[in-house]
């Protein structure tokens, strides 16, 4: 038991690496030196990040072991300097920086062979704390294929395709009123805010089968949109007008029609993909525009979770199961969203698809803590975020692992962001 939970850690440790370093081996020096844009850090910025992280949790405290570099700590802790700020710090060079992953995690796995999972230490029960890091650096990779499509420049990211749609989905669920079980107690490597499981009662409320599609999108443009302030609040018009915004980030228009630039490549819309890369003042907007609202994060949850023959929460839409392929586009396989119809396997029991995968969703909520909320392992995690200018965003898209994708994961985000792989779909009152 003790040995199969080492082992199934060591892999996801070196599943996630293989990520990291395909990431910052596709670009030369200068790229992962450059800051790509002032919302993101440098690559090699987060490269040392998550090595440093999983040096304080996993060598130092997990294994009581000698601090590796303390003196970086300060250069890699989130909290101390704005991303913006982080290029003109004295970071470690691309070299140093791989070196030094290398070296924490060669003593992060000395520590997992020699850790027994004692239950009474809640950062060892289970592996917590292994994956939790495990996570950290899942995000900061989505964070930095978030970089990658920032990045000017030709092309250096390839993958497949997408599968195509394979059923047709459109129109709305209807999910009755009542209660459901919202969050978890059980999930081994769930956080601090997906936790405790507590009923909620939700009025009934209808909810779209797919998220908001590119041509959908281009409808809301083509009706002017983002020229009527009718559809904007108050806030999301002030953004509007300040940041000039005309189109989703990332979208051309070459007098033709819309063309929209995916890791170097620039090609038309997909009009059957999710829209991608709006902010939630856009989504407010579109929502607003045809006569429906943004789901709140209990409705998401319920949609997605709620099995109606039992009345228990699963831990994904398709089961509990951990996601395969065939349910979801998730962990970078793709490079952009998949059209609408293309996970038929991966639909909820109340039949919304999607809802894992293809685009984080903007929901109407903002980032509150769930009755009974307990910070752990530390206040940064979740805590400080707690009523701040947040909307929450569920899911997970195309760029997220699966390690950090169940129905229970909360991700948060300033409303105007939209370099985050950030999309939407509608719902309604009864
Ligand atoms: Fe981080």
């Amino acid at each position: 038991m003790t040995q199969d939970l080492r082992l199934a850690i060591a892999a996801e440790l070196e599943r996630t690496r293989a990520r990291t370093a395909a990431l910052t081996d596709a670009v030369d020096e200068t790229d992962l030196i450059r800051q790509h844009s002032p919302l993101m850090s440098p690559l090699v910025w987060d490269l040392a990040h998550v090595g440093n992280q999983e040096e304080l949790w996993l060598v130092r405290d997990v294994g009581g072991r000698d601090p590796v570099r303390q003196d970086i700590d300060e250069l890699y802790d989130a909290f101390k300097h704005a991303r913006k700020d982080r290029p003109a710090l004295p970071l470690l060079d691309p070299g140093q920086a791989r070196a030094y992953v290398a070296q924490v995690r060669d003593k992060a796995l000395d520590v997992l062979d020699r850790t027994t999972f004692d239950p009474s230490r809640p950062l060892l029960d289970n592996g917590f704390a292994f994956g939790m890091i495990v996570q950290h650096e899942q995000q900061h990779d989505e964070t930095m294929l978030a970089t990658h499509q920032l990045r000017i420049g030709d092309p250096v990211l390839t993958a497949p395709a997408p599968p195509p749609s394979r059923v047709r989905v459109a129109g709305e669920v209807f999910v009755a009123g009542g209660p459901f079980t919202m969050g978890t107690s059980t999930d081994a490597w769930a956080l601090d805010n997906e936790r405790p499981a507590h009923v909620v009662d939700v009025p009934a409320f209808f909810i779209d089968a797919a998220p908001v599609t590119n041509g959908q999108y281009q409808e809301f443009i083509a009706a002017g949109g983002y020229d009527d302030p009718r559809w904007w609040s108050e806030r999301g018009w002030a953004y509007r007008v300040k940041a000039g915004l005309v189109a989703p980030l990332h979208w051309v228009n070459d007098g033709v029609g819309w063309h929209n630039r995916q890791f170097g490549w620039v090609n038309p819309i997909n009009v059957d993909e999710p829209v991608v890369h709006v902010c939630y003042f856009e989504a407010e907007a579109y929502a607003a525009w045809a006569g429906k609202r943004l789901p709140t994060e209990a409705e998401w949850e319920k949609a997605a979770r709620f099995d109606t023959a039992t009345g228990r929460s699963r831990r994904f839409p398709w089961g509990d199961e951990s996601p395969e392929p065939r349910h979801a586009n998730l962990g970078q396989r793709h490079l952009s969203p998949a059209p609408v119809g293309a996970y038929p396997e991966g639909a909820s029991p109340l039949g919304v698809h999607q809802m894992i995968g293809d685009v984080w969703e903007w929901l109407s909520s903002d980032f509150d803590p769930y009755p009974g909320f307990a910070p752990f392992p530390y206040r940064e995690y979740s805590e400080v975020f707690f009523g701040g200018d947040y909307k929450m965003l569920r899911g997970g898209s195309f760029g997220t692992d699966a390690a950090a994708a169940r129905s229970t994961f909360r991700n948060w985000d300033h409303p105007i962001r939209r370099q985050i792989f950030s999309g939407f779909r509608l719902a309604r009152d009864a």
